[in-house]
């Protein structure tokens, strides 16, 4: 079975890691891997693949970034050509981003199978694009792998088919799980004069957060003041940096945040769980600081992974109360199990392969 994996940003390299280990585990299926070029600094890419053991992709489309409706057809005409040569027989994406809708929309087109990763989350708000990007993917796809019990009733209430839901767990915690080892929070703590459970991880790259400066300056605000409570590191994603830069907001953060280059994918992890308290606007981190067990101030009035506020680990948070939460973190007695048991990759591998027995 040819399977052809589409990623392109930051987290789709460590969702399709575990899966692609998966898929070598199980035998069988010779993938080919797609990188759009979507995320192509070494620090938001090559280090992935570095420390994730992923193997080099087959192609590299390098399409880079641009306005969503430009990166999205460049990257649509780029796959479209790849799937043509390679003629797969079925193409994987994973989560919400403008590589995930492009990859789908060549498949779908192509009329080849489809099956999504990360299915069903929604966050309800249309302005987001990642919204966007999932609802069209679940909608064009033939195996929907849901992470939580909400995205396979989301899928449900859209009328997807029950027979395409997988409901198989988070393969971001099977990473999280699986990489954590490796993790070292101790050169980057020293190096930072920070001490565990004192200080704040922070990060911020959402559109809606980082593209209005109104909002961005009520943000660089509400970080200054609260890192009089507890000190504040920020990796700073590029779109943030030059975002804050454009706005004339830099400096005035880093007069009070210790602002850094984007984290590897193991020193997010150490750094997460170093952390007495993580402020984001990531999906995915939110999700990591919950599988610590570390309260997370989500910067952001809504969140397509609802379970998290509901656990009580997680609370959403508008720049101008930051401060009173970081005085009061949300704290719950215990982290239930929302994310399945770990062995997300390899039911999907295993229900890849079995698609291609019915197909
Ligand atoms: C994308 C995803 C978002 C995901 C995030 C993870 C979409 C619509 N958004 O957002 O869902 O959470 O990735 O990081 O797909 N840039 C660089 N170097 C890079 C990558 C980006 O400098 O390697 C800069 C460019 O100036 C670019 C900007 O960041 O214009 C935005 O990059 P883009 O990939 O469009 O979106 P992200 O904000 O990374």
């Amino acid at each position: 079975m040819k399977i052809a994996t589409i990623v392109g940003a930051r987290p789709q390299f460590v969702k399709a890691a575990v899966v692609t280990q998966a898929l070598k585990a199980q035998g069988n299926a010779d993938e080919i891997l797609i990188h759009t070029g979507q995320h192509y600094d070494a620090a938001m890419s090559d280090i992935f693949f570095e420390q994730l053991d992923l193997p080099e992709p087959s192609y590299n489309l390098g399409i880079g970034s641009g306005p969503h409706g430009a990166q999205t057809g460049r990257m649509l005409e780029a796959t479209e050509a790849v799937l043509l040569q390679e003629k797969p027989d079925l193409v994987l994406v994973y989560g919400d981003t403008n590589s995930t809708l492009a990859g789908a929309l060549a498949a779908a087109k192509l009329g080849l199978p489809l099956a999504h990763v990360e299915a069903g989350l929604r966050s309800y708000q249309r302005a987001m694009p990642e919204e966007i990007n999932r609802l069209l993917t679940d909608q064009v796809s033939d195996l929907l792998f849901a992470p939580t019990d909400q995205a396979v009733r989301n899928l449900e209430r859209e009328g997807i088919a029950a027979d395409k839901i997988r409901l198989v767990g988070d393969v971001m915690f099977d990473a999280a799980l699986h990489y954590v080892g490796r993790a070292e929070a101790g050169a980057l703590l020293n190096a930072h004069g920070l001490r565990e459970k004192q200080f704040a991880l922070a990060t911020i790259h959402r559109a809606e957060n980082t593209d209005d400066p109104v909002r961005l300056k009520a943000i660089v605000e509400a970080l200054c003041s609260a890192s009089r409570q507890l000190p504040i590191l920020l990796p700073l994603h590029p779109r943030t940096r030059s975002a804050l830069a454009r706005a004339g907001l830099l400096e005035q953060l880093e007069s009070r945040v210790t602002c850094i280059t984007p984290l590897s994918y193991l020193d997010m992890l150490a750094m997460e769980q170093a952390a007495a308290v993580v402020v984001t606007d990531s999906g995915g981190v939110q999700k990591e600081a919950f599988f610590f067990g570390v309260p997370c101030l989500i910067l952001r009035d809504r969140t397509e992974w609802r379970e998290l506020v509901e656990s009580g680990w997680a609370v959403l948070c508008e720049p101008e109360g930051l401060a009173e939460a970081l005085r009061h973190p949300p704290r719950a007695d215990e982290a239930p199990g929302l994310f399945g048991g770990g062995k997300a990759a390899e039911l999907i591998a295993k229900a890849l392969l079995q698609s291609a027995l019915s197909a």
